[in-house]
């Protein structure tokens, strides 16, 4: 499949690297700033992307807080209107063969997807996440590096869990919420 790349920062590379992984190619990306670590070609200005011919939007812009996802998501959503949106799975994640997972969803390389979980669309499931059997990640949540969900766990939409952070067993993020890197949800003490 060849893409097109909507932003070209940080998480970009990482997405970029799935896709290349997985056997696609960026064949254009969009992004204010050239940049130099993407073979591909470059469009500057979002207005001019209605021209690129009809290739799938993959989203490159990543988020921290729960308003910055919001904008991410609806910032994409306005500009791939009617495109295909894809999900990207690394080939070195894995995603349980009863787990559901929405379109334009990222999964980075080393996160685990467990049975009968379900991940939204437009999630980020960062590198080494684990989301076990029968949670529920909404649309647009990031659950960030190394962070886990236990089982039948809930995130609502477009909440952040911060690296390395843990969402107890049958328990949940509100949507919008924000759980700190390194702790515990709900807070035990
Ligand atoms: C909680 C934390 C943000 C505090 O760090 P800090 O340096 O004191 O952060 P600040 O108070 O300056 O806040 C940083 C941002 O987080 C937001 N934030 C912090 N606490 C928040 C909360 N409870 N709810 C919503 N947003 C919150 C702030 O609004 C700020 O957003 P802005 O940059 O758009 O203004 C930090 O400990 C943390 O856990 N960060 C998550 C890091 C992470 O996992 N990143 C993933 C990278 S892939």
């Amino acid at each position: 499949m060849r893409v097109c790349l909507v932003g070209a920062g940080g998480h970009a590379k990482v997405v970029t690297d799935g896709l290349r992984e997985a056997g696609h190619t960026v064949a254009v990306y969009c992004d204010p700033q050239k940049a130099d670590w993407l073979d591909a070609e470059w469009i500057e200005k979002d207005s001019d992307l209605q021209s690129v011919a009809d290739l799938p939007f993959v989203l490159g812009l990543g988020g921290v807080t729960p308003d910055g996802l919001l904008k991410r998501v609806t910032f994409f959503e306005k500009l791939a209107q009617g495109r295909e949106m894809p999900a990207i799975i690394h080939p070195r994640a894995m995603v349980s063969p009863s787990a559901t997972v929405e379109d334009g969803a990222h999964i980075m390389p080393g996160a685990i997807i467990n049975a009968e979980a379900h991940i939204g669309r437009f999630t980020i499931i960062n590198s080494g996440a684990i989301v076990e059997h029968d949670s529920v990640i909404e649309a647009g949540a990031h659950i960030a590096p190394g962070a886990i969900v236990l089982g039948g766990g809930y995130v609502g939409a477009y909440a952040m869990i911060g690296a390395g952070a843990v969402v107890l067993p049958q328990q949940a993020v509100r949507a919008h919420g924000f759980v700190r890197a390194a702790s515990l949800a709900p807070r035990t003490s």
